[in-house]
């Protein structure tokens, strides 16, 4: 599947499982997606399928699925539910985009990738933080070399979800980091670096080795919404994965959704020859000649426009800040998605970046139940991380 090319389709109908919250969102940000229509809708839940209007409302993802006015199914459910619906669609004959963590075992991550290339159906991850405008502009230096050679990066999720928990509002999610150790939220720190590694397009990851605190905040919130002793509650507040790759580079990531610290997805890439960096604030170091100039503020702002990412037509830039969703990235990732089916070119993620994003999270958990032993990573490509060379759009 590495380069796939499926059959262009002119107008993508769009199936979507999953009427939550992102679910929603998407419903409301599609019809604005170029080259895309909503065809149908799916939800357990009646009200919410019922509440959808103008288009054909299931409650069982199957006849979604068998829809032939679907082409592309859409899925936003809980994470629990993502691979089940996603196997079926594509023995449907149906392209897959699935919200993230797409898969949460080793297992799922080889089932997805084995059903995408048995079906010959794309399989995508809806990494969102692959669209960000500051992560696009450090992609495009690094393919453009301004930081040299890469030789490591970091990326992470702290997000204190502490207000969002909740019986009726992501209470699954609590509930999974009552029940099992790890990084259960990898791709938004992951996803970028990777792109910008080049990983299974030159590189891939090869070794992780991870560690965490005890549970300390995850048990008092539990306690909070249930009035009870949690017994067992097993995540730790913060985790740490590092990650070395074939060829020598460092990955730190981290996964924090238990602490006040402020939103930060530790985006950073360091090179022979220059560093990025998102959080707290957006800075990059270039060097030339021996010597180190740091671009801040006005600075920056006049030097990362001379790196605009190629998928950033004027008019499209200019419709994701009309669309929105996390500024503009939500609806980015959707428009590459469509645009790349459209025209039947390989889309930017590919069922293999999924399965090596969302690998992580059973890979962390076996580090860290032996002790932090190193663990290493799946070669999903099947020896093919070699035959391409650096991360690169279709447009
Ligand atoms: N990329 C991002 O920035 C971002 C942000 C928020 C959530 N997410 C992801 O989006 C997904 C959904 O999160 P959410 O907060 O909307 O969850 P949610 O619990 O609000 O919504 C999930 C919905 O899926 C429905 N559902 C569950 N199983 C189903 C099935 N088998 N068939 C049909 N419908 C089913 C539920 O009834 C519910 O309406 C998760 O994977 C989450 O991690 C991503």
């Amino acid at each position: 599947m590495l380069q796939f090319r499926a059959e262009p389709i002119p107008d993508v109908g769009v199936g979507l499982v999953g009427l939550g919250r992102r679910g929603t969102e998407a419903v409301s940000r599609l019809p604005k997606v170029p080259g895309c229509h909503l065809a149908a809708v799916c939800d357990v839940r009646p009200e919410a399928a019922a509440a959808a209007s103008g288009v054909s409302a299931y409650t069982d993802y199957r006849a979604l699925c068998e829809d032939p006015a679907v082409d592309l199914v859409y899925i936003c459910t809980d994470w629990g539910h993502h691979v089940p619906i996603a196997l079926y669609a594509m023995d449907c004959g149906k392209h897959v985009a699935i919200e993230v963590p797409s898969a949460q075992t080793l297992d799922e991550c080889w089932a997805l990738v084995k059903a995408s290339e048995r079906t010959r159906r794309h399989c995508t991850i809806l990494e969102n933080c692959c669209y960000d405008s500051f992560e696009l502009t450090a992609l495009e230096m690094a393919r453009r070399g301004a930081f040299g050679q890469l030789v490591h990066a970091e990326g992470a999720y702290h997000h204190n979800l502490e207000n969002r928990w909740g019986p009726d509002n992501m209470g699954w999610r609590l509930e999974l980091n009552r029940s099992q150790r790890g990084d259960l939220y990898p791709t938004h720190g992951l996803g970028p670096v990777c792109q910008a590694l080049g990983i299974h397009r030159g590189d891939r990851l090869a070794t992780l080795v991870s560690m965490d605190t005890a549970p300390f905040n995850g048990p008092r919130f539990l306690r909070e919404q249930t009035g009870s002793e949690p017994a067992g509650f097993q995540n730790g507040d913060l985790t740490m994965t590092m990650i070395r790759t074939q060829k020598g580079r460092t990955i730190l990531l981290q996964h924090d959704v238990m602490t006040p610290r402020p939103y930060d997805r530790g985006y950073q890439l360091v090179g022979t020859a220059g560093f990025a960096q998102k959080y707290p604030s957006e800075r990059v170091c270039l060097s030339a000649d021996g010597a180190e100039r740091v671009y801040e503020g006005d600075e920056l702002a006049s030097l990362l426009p001379g790196y605009r990412s190629p998928i950033l037509t004027p008019s499209i830039e200019a419709l994701s800040k009309t669309v929105g969703g996390h500024d503009g990235m939500d609806f980015l990732m959707d428009y590459r998605v469509i645009y790349c089916l459209n025209h039947g070119l390989p889309l930017d993620m590919d069922v293999y970046d999924l399965a090596e994003w969302c690998c992580v999270t059973e890979l962390s958990r076996i580090s860290l139940e032996n002790g932090s032993r190193p663990v290493e990573v799946p070669d999903f490509t099947s020896g093919a991380w070699n035959i391409i060379d650096g991360f690169s759009y279709a447009l």
